[in-house]
């Protein structure tokens, strides 16, 4: 059996649909959603993600403007940065592009953030109150993968999620989605990690395994269950000369092996990829309505 392709192109496509709907009617009240983003240094990676961001907001009619720093940029510059956008209202939302460099503190950043503006949901507030189960916003990535799973149809409820990985920005907010009381969650969680002794005993168990450990290739098929649904978040370059660039992107996953054994699993790349920013649309559009509304209370 050859596992069915869960392809975040096709479910973004949906979604980027019915948000056409909703920038239309705020253009009408004569509000353009404006995202904020802010690189800071030259990393390649952020590079690419930040101009990907800016491309789609011009797709979708959206307003976007990309604050670029240099490396040398001081804690103390970017928090003046993060107070301007956090009081420019044009921008209804905005995001720090991570990893900063060394001499930032992250935290102490993405703290600065006005929360109604926090669109990769990040704050300490916001990620409270999606634990809580009252969110304005939902973590990009995580969020992504939960469409992808109730728009194919995947049953959650009473299922053994097992997430692979712990970080802030997609395992700890994974695992806290899939186990709130909701649609396409309402799931047992299991969280594994680089400390967990015997991950495999862990995963073999998983009715959907959901991974973003960062180790290409890292699960492989006698760590799967038949039938199991996989969704591998990892974006890992590799070494391939057959390539112009000289790397190659795999997930963390096994993929040729593995969709021989799983029932459903998205490919690396063209699977989670494009639903993290697809989702941070979401959250844009969300945070316009939501500075919208607040207006007309006024
Ligand atoms: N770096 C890697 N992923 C992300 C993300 O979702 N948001 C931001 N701001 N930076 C990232």
């Amino acid at each position: 059996m050859t596992a069915e392709l869960i392809l975040g192109k096709e479910v973004s496509q949906e979604i980027y649909g019915e948000l056409e709907a909703r920038i239309a009617a705020l253009k009408e009240k004569g509000v353009t959603p404006g995202l904020g983003v802010v690189l800071v240094g030259e990393d390649p990676a952020s590079q690419t993600y930040v101009r990907m961001k800016g491309k789609k907001c011009e797709e979708l009619g959206m307003r976007s403007e990309t604050v670029i720093l240099p490396e040398s940029t001081t804690q103390s510059e970017l928090l003046a940065k993060v107070d301007e956008l956090n009081n420019n209202p044009g921008i209804h939302g905005f995001l720090i592009q991570l990893p900063l460099p060394d001499h930032i503190d992250e935290q102490a950043v993405i703290n600065a953030i006005d929360p109604s503006k926090d669109v990769d949901c990040f704050h300490p507030s916001n990620v409270g109150r999606m634990l809580i189960g009252d969110p304005d916003f939902m973590p990009a990535t995580p969020a992504g993968v939960q469409q992808m799973l109730i728009r194919s149809g995947i049953e959650t409820e009473g299922k053994h999620v097992v997430v692979v990985g712990r970080s802030n920005i997609v395992g700890k907010p994974m695992a806290a989605m899939m186990m709130q009381k909701a649609k396409g969650a309402d799931s047992t969680v299991t969280v594994v990690h680089s400390r967990t002794k015997d991950i495999a005993s862990y995963t073999r168990e998983a009715d959907i395994l959901i991974v973003a450990i960062g180790k290409a290739g890292f699960i492989t098929e006698d760590m799967v269950k038949k039938g199991a649904v996989v969704m591998d978040v990892g974006t890992n370059h590799i070494p391939d000369s057959s390539k112009k660039s000289g790397t190659r992107l795999v997930g963390d996953v096994d993929f040729e092996k593995v969709k021989e054994k799983a029932s459903a699993i998205t490919p690396v790349p063209g699977g989670v990829g494009p639903m993290t920013i697809c989702m941070l649309m979401v959250n844009t559009v969300h945070a316009a309505e939501m500075a919208d509304k607040k207006r007309c209370n006024q």
